[in-house]
């Protein structure tokens, strides 16, 4: 059998994106009630990260330690990644050593082409495209504070980047209705809104698309790798700051979202974290457990699961 990938968030079924994010949820309530569950003793992460990193690193590696496993931080500085090794190469070495990787870096195409030669399952943690680990979390906290995201209205305000493609793949796989609202210059990639039309629209006004939303998310304006850019995006994306007030616009029991690290007096208002339709600390802490989910998922035929 091939080796599944988790590239973006179409490498899986809707159906098995479904079962990651409820499997996340009780995957929680046995981290919280304190059991012990290790269906990964004896096996490895390898975790490479060419960016920075918080959540992403924590939630690997403290995940694959309550699995029983372990986890090994790669970064380009002390590995031969960083001295010109092929990723053809390095991916066929690491991969013969450990059970499962995971990797953050810049362009996607390295991502893909790290995984045409891994034997093992690659996930990926954030590339210049996409970030699906993060939608597997924000999609287990929509569900876990409101139920099903079906047919529901979600608002992305601000850069077209990563997130925002990432929450376009998201509407496809989980049927809700995306409307992006961006400054011109930033808008999603036009091949993408124009793949999901059915499920993704653009508004122009930040205060029109956030009317009647169910869900309304953001993300920082200079994504990294672009900070030389961030005065003069800093100057375009003012009017899509993110405050409470943009939150009264939509429906009243409207959740708020945003990957982190924030960015309080840019794209979000100083006091907007505070607001009780902020549910920021849950979507962080649910990297933990979507990320065990995923990883459970993908190795599921090598482990055993009681
Ligand atoms: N949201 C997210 O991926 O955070 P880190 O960059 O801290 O991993
Ligand atoms: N769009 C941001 C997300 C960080 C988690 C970036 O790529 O830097």
């Amino acid at each position: 059998m091939s080796v599944r990938h988790f590239r973006n968030l179409l490498d899986l079924t809707p159906s098995e994106l479904q079962a990651i994010i409820a499997r996340a949820s009780e995957l929680k309530q046995m981290q919280h009630r304190g059991e012990i569950y290790r269906p990964f003793v004896g096996r490895t992460l390898g975790m490479i990260f060419e960016k920075s990193s918080t959540r992403t690193r924590i939630s690997f590696e403290a995940g694959m330690g309550q699995f029983g496993g372990q986890a090994i931080f790669l970064s380009p500085k002390d590995t031969q990644l960083g001295r010109g090794e092929p990723i053809e190469d390095s991916a066929k070495v690491i991969s013969s050593m450990v059970d499962i990787i995971m990797i953050r870096t810049f362009e996607h195409k390295k991502l893909e082409l790290f995984c045409e030669n891994s034997s093992v399952p690659v996930i990926n943690a954030l590339t210049d495209d996409f970030h699906p680990c993060q939608l597997l979390a924000d999609m287990q906290t929509f569900h876990e504070h409101r139920g099903s995201i079906k047919d529901k209205i979600v608002t992305w305000v601000g850069d077209g980047n990563n997130m925002c493609a990432s929450y376009i793949l998201a509407a496809h796989q989980f049927g809700f209705h995306l409307r992006v609202t961006a400054p011109y210059g930033f808008e999603p990639n036009p091949e993408l809104i124009e793949e999901y039309s059915h499920c993704v629209s653009y508004v122009e006004d930040p205060q029109e698309a956030a009317r009647g939303a169910h869900l309304i998310a953001t993300d920082v304006w200079a994504s990294m790798g672009q900070e030389s850019e961030q005065m003069t995006r800093a100057r375009r994306f003012a009017p899509y700051q993110v405050s409470p007030a943009m939150l009264d616009k939509a429906e009243p029991d409207v959740l708020f979202m945003h990957c982190l690290p924030a960015h309080r007096g840019e794209e979000i208002s100083f006091d907007l974290l505070n607001d009780p339709r902020s549910v920021v600390w849950d979507e962080a802490e649910n990297r933990l457990h979507a990320q065990k989910a995923l990883m459970e998922f993908l190795l599921k035929d090598k482990i055993k699961l009681d």
